[in-house]
């Protein structure tokens, strides 16, 4: 199952037996049967998409990515002195710039053995495993694939640090966040602690802003899950003729993200034999961001198993981190 693709880097694969293009496939046709029309926001993390991503990230409006990495310079010291993992496992690793941060720290007092970074975007996530396993003395072994897998096939040796940052679990529905947490909870160990990041109810309009950037960055990361159906599916959508529009949902304490269609259109997409009708003003969903509270969050980890033993967040509460346990 590993495969190595250098001297020092092994690379596990489990990505749905390598079937991307079958699953993709299966989630379009049954997201564009529903209605409302929904896609996974997975799939806007194409090579393209993880760059607009990080662009995203460096946006005026979107604080989160700097909030979250400030209150992991802050905290990092602690974590790497309190406690003693040997392992760190991360689920959607990105390009892992902010857990450069832990791995200093952590390496600096010489317990960290190993680094699992877990993310879809395969050509990213080796090129920045290459990269870390030069420059840290540990080993990285980079798994390829959904990070909804849990810690399925993962080789365990040590006490763990799993960490899921950036806000990720927002984009999961309640439910399916819960059965998420229950799932790494019940490949925990006692010794192991989950850190995981959480964006926080706040002013909707800074919100609001968060997603409607001034540049149209968001707009572009937005509509690239239609260059990624159009590419891998053959699609024939016409992005142009879809908006992007993005408002905070308070009832659900959500961002709701949206692709409406400014025309009467029938889009086919030919590998999948399908005509997807939209009418002028019909729209997909593409992606949900939850907002929590710390209660919410403590809620959400108690459904699964888990009980929150730390807390952090910034002056300006805009973004929490916690620390959980096996109950
Ligand atoms: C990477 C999932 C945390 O929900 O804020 C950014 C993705 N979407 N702008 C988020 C995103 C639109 C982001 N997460």
């Amino acid at each position: 199952m590993y495969t190595s693709i250098d001297q020092s880097i092994e690379i596990l694969d489990r990505s749905r037996h390598s079937d991307y293009k079958a699953e993709l496939a299966k989630d379009v046709c049954r997201g564009l049967e529903r209605f409302p029309k929904e896609l996974f926001p997975k799939y806007f993390y194409d090579e393209r998409g993880s760059k607009l991503f990080e662009q995203i990230t460096e946006l005026p409006e979107y604080y989160q990515t700097r909030t979250e990495r400030a209150l992991l310079e802050s905290i990092a010291p602690e974590l790497a002195g309190e406690y003693s993992f040997t392992e760190m496992i991360e689920f959607g690793s990105g390009s892992s710039a902010k857990t450069r941060l832990l791995l200093d720290n952590m390496t600096s007092v010489g317990l960290l053995e190993r680094y699992v970074p877990i993310d879809v975007s395969r050509d990213f996530l080796v090129a920045t495993a290459e990269q870390l396993d030069v420059h840290y003395p540990i080993h990285v072994t980079p798994v390829v694939g959904d990070f909804l897998d849990g810690l399925e096939h993962i080789e365990r040796s040590g006490p763990a640090l799993v960490i899921f940052l950036g806000g990720t679990i927002g984009n999961l529905y309640r439910n399916d966040a819960a059965s998420f947490l229950s799932k790494i909870a019940e490949g925990m160990g006692e010794e192991d602690a989950l850190l995981m990041g959480v964006d926080l109810v706040k002013d909707p309009y800074l919100l609001h802003l968060a997603y409607n950037d001034s540049q149209g960055i968001t707009a572009k990361f937005n509509k690239n899950v239609l260059h990624v159906l159009n590419r891998e599916l053959g699609g024939c959508f016409d992005p142009d003729s879809f908006c992007h529009y993005a408002f905070y949902n308070p009832d659900d304490t959500r961002i709701e993200m949206r692709l409406v269609s400014g025309i009467n259109q029938s889009i086919p997409i030919n590998h999948l034999d399908i005509e997807v009708m939209f009418e002028e003003g019909e729209s997909i969903l593409t992606e949900i961001s939850r907002k929590f509270t710390k209660a919410s969050a403590e809620r959400l980890l108690k459904d699964a198993g888990l009980r929150m033993t730390k807390w952090w967040s910034d002056s300006e509460k805009l973004f929490g981190l916690l620390l959980a346990r096996k109950r």
